[in-house]
């Protein structure tokens, strides 16, 4: 483990990064603007999900689901790039391990859930919906609350 985490810090990206002032923060910057994609479309999509305001939830899940996905794509990218800067701190800190768990997490339920169910949930029963609008709603925000978190800890 330790080998693989001064292997992420020694590679060229890494490298880059850690002494390019404006590289790392437009990197900082990508992985915000991924965040705010992710989240923007996850929390309302969720909430209509839930039943808020009775609107017809396909349109909107048809719009909402590739924006969280892009956004998620993004966040995962360039936040891969932030952790290899300084990999051995970061993987030390518990804030880090239990976001990333969550980010897996979140990951794959959405991906068993929509192969089972119809990229927009279509096939999906209304409760079975909600369930899932609020388990993804809670684990979303708690990633951002972690991810906020790190620069207070570290
Ligand atoms: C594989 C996926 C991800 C990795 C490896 C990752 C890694 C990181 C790293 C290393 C930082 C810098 C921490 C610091 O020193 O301040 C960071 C910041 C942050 N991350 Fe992520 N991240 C990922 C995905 C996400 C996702 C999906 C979210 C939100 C839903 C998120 C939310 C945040 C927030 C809010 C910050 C602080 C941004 C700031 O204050 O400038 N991250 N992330």
């Amino acid at each position: 483990m330790e080998g693989l985490l001064a292997a992420l810090e020694g590679s060229g990206l890494a490298t880059w990064a850690r002494g390019a002032r404006w590289g790392y923060a437009a990197l900082s910057g990508a992985h915000v603007l991924g965040i705010a994609l992710l989240v923007g479309a996850m929390v309302p999509l969720n909430l209509v999900r839930l039943g808020l305001g009775r609107v017809p939830q396909e349109p909107i899940a048809r719009v909402l689901v590739p924006a969280a996905g892009v956004g998620l794509a993004l966040a995962a990218a360039t936040g891969a790039v932030l952790f290899a800067v300084r990999a051995s701190e970061y993987a030390a800190l518990a804030v880090v391990q239990a976001k990333l768990i969550l980010v897996a997490l979140g990951t794959a339920s959405a991906l068993v859930l929509h192969a089972a169910y119809g990229w927009f949930m279509e096939r999906a029963g209304a409760r079975r919906r909600a369930i899932h609008a609020g388990v993804s709603l809670v684990l979303w925000l708690m990633v951002l609350a972690l991810g906020r978190l790190i620069a207070f800890v570290g």
